[in-house]
């Protein structure tokens, strides 16, 4: 069985740990080296990604171009509607072949059953670029971003005010892996997907749900959130439900004084968040956007036998 990257909670708790461990070293090996270069080791030389996108992507597209390129391996770049998979082929054959000609797919998809499908029938490495369902990726440059602040994230406290979408199911996922207490914020017609909820519950993860933004973020020590109108959503009444929900200067306050806001981008200012917040001391939305690259090389690493 390859080794997919598909949901954190199904990843040995330890391999995440040492996946956020490995992509610190690697990102400190290389600090000061011009972005075009190779790292050292080259630990993924003759390899090569098979990157599928049914959805548009800034971050994901170029930082696994670059990780691969830096890692010493290649990428090629596929957006689905180029390939046969857009007529119709079916995600089985299409599984079957890319095994043959390439060491590892990272797909983004709309329909999490495609990417279990394509797990499924894959002789090589899945990972998960995001779904409708779940974005693990992004949370590992999160939990990485969130260490380099602010020391380890275990026991600490990180507040969601806005939509229960995708990324926040892969929050949910985390707080138990990782061991910190996540507080969600959101209306009620918006709350996070159950099966992430119950999970949680099973395994004892410490994760609330509430209806009131200040409670959730009362004395965090980070407060996220992301876009009210997520990729395949329509925004209906998506913009009156969360307004109440936006983060502003003034629930700021209400989190620890040196708290850090963080969003996984592309945001939409004075929607989810004012400018004065994502623009603001306490954001590090950019390092987060950096830090897909360097937990993107650690988990293409560990897919491919290849961590330290
Ligand atoms: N955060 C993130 O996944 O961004 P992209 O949609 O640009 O890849
Ligand atoms: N929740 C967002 C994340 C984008 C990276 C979406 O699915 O569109």
């Amino acid at each position: 069985q390859p080794t997919h990257f598909l949901d954190l909670h199904e990843i040995d708790k330890a391999a995440l740990r040492t996946m956020i461990d490995d992509a610190l070293a690697v990102k400190k090996a290389r600090s000061g080296k011009p972005k075009g270069t190779r790292d050292d080791d080259r630990s993924l030389e003759g390899r090569t990604l098979a990157a599928i996108f049914e959805f548009p992507s800034t971050r994901t597209r170029v930082s696994f171009d670059m990780a691969m390129r830096q890692l010493g391996g290649d990428t090629m770049v596929l957006n689905s509607g180029d390939l046969q998979l857009g007529r119709g082929e079916t995600i089985a054959d299409t599984a079957k072949v890319l095994s043959r000609f390439v060491d590892a797919i990272m797909i983004r998809t709309s329909d999490h059953g495609k990417l279990l499908e394509l797990a499924e029938n894959a002789t090589i490495p899945v990972i998960n670029g995001l779904t409708n369902d779940s974005h693990p990726c992004q949370l590992m440059a999160d939990i990485l971003t969130f260490e380099e602040h602010k020391g380890s994230i275990e026991g600490k406290v990180v507040a969601w005010s806005g939509d229960g979408n995708n990324m926040v199911s892969s929050w949910i996922h985390a707080a138990g892996q990782f061991g910190f207490e996540f507080r969600v914020a959101c209306p009620e017609a918006l709350s996070p997907d159950p099966r992430a909820l119950d999970w949680a519950r099973q395994t004892g993860a410490n994760v609330h749900v509430t209806r009131d933004a200040d409670e959730a973020v009362r004395g965090a020590d980070c407060v996220v959130t992301d876009t009210w109108v997520s990729m395949g959503d329509d925004a209906g009444d998506r913009h009156n439900l969360l307004a109440p929900f936006q983060v502003t200067e003034k629930l700021m306050e209400k989190a620890a004084s040196d708290a850090i806001f963080m969003h996984c981008l592309p945001a939409h200012r004075d929607e989810e968040a004012t400018a004065a917040v994502m623009d603001g001391p306490q954001s590090v939305i950019f390092d987060e956007a950096e830090n897909r690259l360097h937990a993107q090389k650690a988990v293409l690493r560990w897919c491919l036998g290849q961590t330290r």
